[in-house]
């Protein structure tokens, strides 16, 4: 529920004209509050006077917003959307918890359909090992049950068992990232979303990623797996592998032209 501290309330109705919902009015020049909504907060981002509080929300976490100290200037966002890359080789070096902390936190403010905040993040770092164990065995079981007729959709996850199991540093599903990070989602761009600005936080802290859709595809068809991350009876949409590189981009990474029609 959202509520409107009448006292602090100057009645400019910000609130009013923000909400999506329709769900804010104005009486006798007070903001007042119509029905239960989807609480995307703005009513409480908007307010001029700081009236407005969703106490099913930690209030104490609400910042306020700093002018100049943080505009990025646009040439400075565009370099850095230019400069990612997709790491595919990483530095055997822990993650500390502090910047895994600020990946969660980059993830947690994503946007969501519906503010439906839907998005489950599993970080794995220090039972990376055992998470590899139980996504080879379940590789290795599939092999072997499937026999000669190895449906054509699991060939490449062979392929990568064979690779591994002849040189264990050429490790195609891993790649001796330090950290794994699994996000689930009801809707697909919820997860995308979040773990393109998860991504983007890892790179302003010296980190890289690597999107990787052949995990997600098996890490989402193994149940043991899913239980021992506690997501059951979810869907894995996005999962990252997160870490330093060992090596620096010099240049960017040429492009197609955008296919793109104005109007
Ligand atoms: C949804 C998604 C899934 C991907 N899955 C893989 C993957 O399984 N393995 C891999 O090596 N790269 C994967 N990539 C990385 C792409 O190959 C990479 O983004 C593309 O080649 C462009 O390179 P860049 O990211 O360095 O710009 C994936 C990227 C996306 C967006």
């Amino acid at each position: 529920m959202v509520i409107v501290d009448k006292e602090k309330c100057i009645g400019c109705g910000m609130c009013v004209r923000d909400c999506i919902a329709l769900n804010i009015k104005l009486e006798d020049k007070k903001a007042g509050i119509k029905n239960e909504c989807f609480q995307c907060g703005h009513c409480v981002a908007v307010c001029p006077a700081g009236a407005v509080s969703i106490p099913d929300y930690d209030m104490k976490d609400v910042e306020e917003y700093q002018a100049e100290s943080f505009h990025l200037a646009p040439e400075q966002v565009l370099h850095s959307i230019k400069f990612r890359r997709s790491i595919r080789d990483y530095k055997q070096e822990k993650v500390k918890q502090s910047d895994l902390e600020l990946l969660l936190q980059a993830g947690r403010y994503t946007a969501t359909a519906k503010n439906n905040q839907d998005c489950y993040f599993a970080f794995v770092q220090d039972e990376v090992e055992q998470l590899k164990s139980i996504v080879w065995d379940f590789i290795e079981d599939m092999e072997k049950s499937e026999g000669r007729k190895i449906a054509k959709e699991l060939l490449p996850y062979v392929a990568f068992n064979r690779r591994r199991k002849s040189d264990p540093k050429d490790d195609y599903l891993f790649r001796n990232a330090p950290v794994v990070l699994f996000i689930t989602s009801d809707w697909q761009l919820d997860a995308g979303l979040a773990a393109q600005n998860i991504e983007t936080m890892a790179v302003s802290l010296g980190m890289g990623a690597l999107y990787n859709g052949f995990l997600a595809r098996i890490a989402d068809e193994n149940e043991k797996l899913k239980k021992w991350l506690g997501i059951e009876g979810k869907t894995i949409k996005a999962c990252m592998l997160l870490g330093y590189p060992t090596r620096h981009y010099v240049r960017t990474a040429p492009r197609q032209e955008a296919n793109v029609i104005w109007k």
